[in-house]
């Protein structure tokens, strides 16, 4: 359906889950290892599935937290990719949990998937994500490429004098495999003290002259995709920070507590939870409607004292 300024909304991010074992600090507070917040139910995100679909959406991405930390997540995907009017149902994960699983994630229905990497040294990951083991998320790429769950998408979130030796390592990455290799620009969602490390989209770009712009893989897709000669894959850039494509957001967020978010960077919420004590889907149906038109135009990172009242982990990017 269209929202009131007319965007097409047709892209629900799922959260099913705040959990993660890993504690990447722009990414959540430091609240311990697993938040113990009640989550929906799989039947509740197939009734939202459903109810979305029926308001127009095509396309379901899972996000958490950690969704392969839910143990019906095979189920919720082949659930949410059985409803009419889906045709595609994506992931974002931190591919710890990945190794061994992506054939039966592809056999539940999932099409692609975007995982999340900041470094690829072993000694950095682990000390950019408190503990995690950079061989896990290898292992889960390449088990992922195997299954041909393409295109599949990597997820880089650069910092000043953190990872950015690591850019040309990163973008080799996308010259000799099919992978997408895409720098996210630092969102003000975790620990607000590493935002003086964002790395603007065109300081990046303008050192790398020999990238070309490439058309997008998908119109409204938010990376701004480039490529270059003998690339097996592409370098994509997503700046809502420096380059804001609101004009062009085609999605609304709904977590696992219940929660619908019209607009990552705006703190405007409402809740599901009574829609879903219900037995039918009408009021379900009306307050997802009324949200989806009443999507803010724009996002308020800008703004002086803007602070999210959720961190990206709580909310799934
Ligand atoms: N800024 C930018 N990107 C972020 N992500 C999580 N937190 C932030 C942030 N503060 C990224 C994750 C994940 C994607 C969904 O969002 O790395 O890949």
């Amino acid at each position: 359906m269209l929202d009131k300024t007319g965007r097409r909304i047709e892209y629900l991010r799922l959260s099913i889950t705040e959990r993660c074992t890993l504690k990447c600090t722009y990414c959540r507070s430091d609240e311990g290892a697993c938040p113990k917040r009640a989550e929906l139910s799989a039947d509740d995100f197939v009734r939202i599935g459903r109810a979305c679909a029926a308001l127009g959406m095509n396309k379901i991405r899972i996000t958490g937290g950690e969704p392969l930390l839910r143990h019906d997540v095979e189920e919720i995907i082949s659930r949410l990719a059985a409803i009419d009017g889906i045709s595609e149902i994506a992931m974002t994960t931190n591919a710890i949990h990945l190794p061994g699983r992506a054939r039966a994630l592809k056999e539940a229905g999932l099409a692609r998937l975007n995982i999340s990497l900041d470094s690829l040294q072993p000694a950095r990951y682990a000390q950019m994500t408190g503990g995690g083991d950079l061989a896990c998320v290898l292992a889960g790429i390449a088990d992922s490429l195997a299954c041909g769950l393409l295109p599949l998408k990597l997820n880089a979130v650069l910092m000043r004098g953190v990872n950015d030796d690591e850019i040309d390592d990163f973008i080799n990455l996308a010259k000799q495999h099919p992978l997408d290799v895409r720098f996210i620009e630092l969102m003000p969602m975790g620990d607000n003290s590493d935002i003086k490390k964002r790395i603007p989209t065109d300081e990046i770009l303008a050192a790398r002259p020999w990238l070309k712009p490439l058309p997008p893989r998908h119109p409204g897709q938010p990376s701004a995709d480039y490529g270059a000669e003998g690339f097996v894959g592409r370098v994509g850039f997503i700046s809502p920070i420096s380059h804001q494509f609101c004009g062009e957001c085609n999605r609304i967020r709904i977590m696992s507590d219940g929660m619908l978010r019209p607009c990552l960077g705006k703190n405007s919420e409402l809740s599901l939870l009574n829609a879903l004590a219900d037995v039918d889907d009408t009021t379900l149906l009306e307050t997802i409607r009324t949200a989806v038109y009443e999507k803010p135009s724009g996002h308020a990172f800008h703004q002086e004292g803007f602070t999210p009242d959720k961190t990206m982990s709580r909310i799934g990017g």
